[in-house]
């Protein structure tokens, strides 16, 4: 079926069906958690990155949409519990949740998007009903061995309706780093609308447009981040749908995300954080500003290129460090091949020994990263920057030097 604008113009908002207009095309890329097998001869999949906002109810979204199954799968390289930050961050989370939206008696959560089990196995811990709902079977195995109860399935309206009829309704229905990643938005919607208690809270947490704008974190735009969601295009989509936006809270992790809540239409007083913030966003939507980040991605762009040239030129060893999904579009957008960054460490068993997608540059474990002995490691990973550079103090100490991208090109 059709939505109401899908035209010459490009594809029809997601949300509301309303016109998008385009702001950044990234070209032809690759899947960016689509590591490979060195021995792989197969044709690599690539699509067109192209980001931009519907003019009705203001939400960002990707033009193109990648089929879920290609990106979310049983092998999906993705482990959330690789970051200590991480780890803290979300055992802080469920232990909030277990002090305030899980005190009735014999309280139910619902997470969608649970990955390794990272939050919930505190849940588990605590004794506290739960399920996870996880696509992919190798990361829901890990959190099933932590005790975690997952369905390996997409959420969605059809497996919410099971839910409900097999456990009852649940008080809280979380997400982190998921949301944006799903495009059939109205399907979770009405699966929320299914599952959720009359009083229950819907709570998800993804990064924010705001950030990525204000930051120049253009390589959080890639195949699995569909939507990049402002308090004023959350809260339209909300109330689409019965619901309503009770309070946004912004979160450190990621590079700068909002958490959102979200309760049945009328039921909650919305916190003024909530009006406050949507103030502040009417630039996010100016195709000026608009006009801006897309010349700032062309900057950096540019001064990559030329520094890793250089340094190529002067004879230096360049490496980079987090083999992050953001990193396929810096890399495939700027060219960028094992020519200029020889090599990419991450810590991830799924991730080592294969080539990034795209580039073809090769993963390898960080205990190797001492005997390659690089000048400068570009660190991919940015959002974990305080994590790693602590952890690798030994490469800054023996006169080794991070070259950073965002907000713009420089060397620490
Ligand atoms: N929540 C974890 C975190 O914040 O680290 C995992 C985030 S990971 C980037 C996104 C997760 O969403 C993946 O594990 C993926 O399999 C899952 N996912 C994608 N579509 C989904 C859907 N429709 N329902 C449930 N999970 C989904
Ligand atoms: P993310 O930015 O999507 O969370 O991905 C971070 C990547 O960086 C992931 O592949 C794991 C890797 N990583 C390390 O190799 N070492 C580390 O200390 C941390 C925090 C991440
Ligand atoms: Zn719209």
């Amino acid at each position: 079926m059709s939505l109401p604008h899908e035209s010459e113009e490009g594809r029809a908002c997601r949300v509301c069906g309303g016109p998008v207009h385009e702001f950044f095309d990234f070209g032809r890329q690759p899947l960016s958690d689509a590591f490979r097998d060195p021995r792989d001869t197969s044709p690599e999949y690539f699509f067109r990155l192209a980001v931009g906002i519907c003019e009705s109810c203001t939400m960002a979204q990707l033009v193109e949409e990648v089929d879920r199954d290609r990106m979310f799968h049983d092998a999906y390289p993705y482990h959330s519990s690789g970051s200590v930050y991480m780890r803290r961050h979300f055992e802080e989370t469920a232990h909030r949740f277990l002090t305030d939206a899980l005190t009735g008696p014999d309280p139910f959560v619902v997470e969608i998007g649970s990955n390794d089990g990272v939050m919930l196995k505190t849940v588990g811990k605590a004794g506290v009903r739960h399920l996870g709902v996880e696509p992919c079977r190798g990361v829901a195995e890990l959190a099933r061995s932590q005790g975690v109860r997952v369905r390996t399935d997409f959420f969605e309206a059809s497996v919410a309706a099971e839910i409900v009829a097999a456990e009852g309704p649940a008080d809280l229905i979380y997400a982190a780093n998921t949301i944006c990643h799903i495009p059939y938005i109205g399907s979770i919607f009405r699966g929320v609308d299914a599952l959720l208690a009359e009083d229950g809270v819907f709570v998800f947490e993804d990064p924010y447009l705001g950030d990525i704008i204000d930051r120049n974190t253009f390589d959080q735009i890639y195949d699995e981040h569909f939507f990049f969601f402002t308090v004023r295009s959350v809260g339209a989509a909300a109330a689409r749908f019965g619901f309503q936006l009770v309070d946004v809270e912004r979160l450190g992790v990621h590079g700068g995300e909002l958490r959102y809540t979200i309760a049945r239409a009328g039921r909650r007083e919305p916190s003024p954080a909530v009006a406050e913030l949507a103030a502040t966003e009417q630039r996010l939507s100016d195709r000026a500003t608009l006009a801006g980040f897309a010349a700032g991605v062309d900057r950096i762009r540019d001064d990559v290129l030329e520094l890793l040239h250089r340094l190529r030129a002067e004879g230096k060893r360049v490496v980079g460090y987090g083999a992050t999904a953001k990193s396929a579009t810096l890399l495939n957008y700027c060219g960028i091949g094992p020519d200029l960054v020889s090599v990419v460490f991450d810590a991830t068993p799924a991730k080592s020994g294969r080539l990034m997608p795209g580039s073809h540059i090769p993963v390898r474990p960080p205990e190797e990263m001492a005997d390659a002995d690089p000048d400068y490691a570009v660190l991919f990973a940015w959002n974990h920057a305080e994590e790693i550079m602590t952890k690798e103090r030994a490469f800054r100490d023996s006169g080794g030097r991070w070259i950073l991208y965002v907000p713009d090109v420089h060397i620490v």
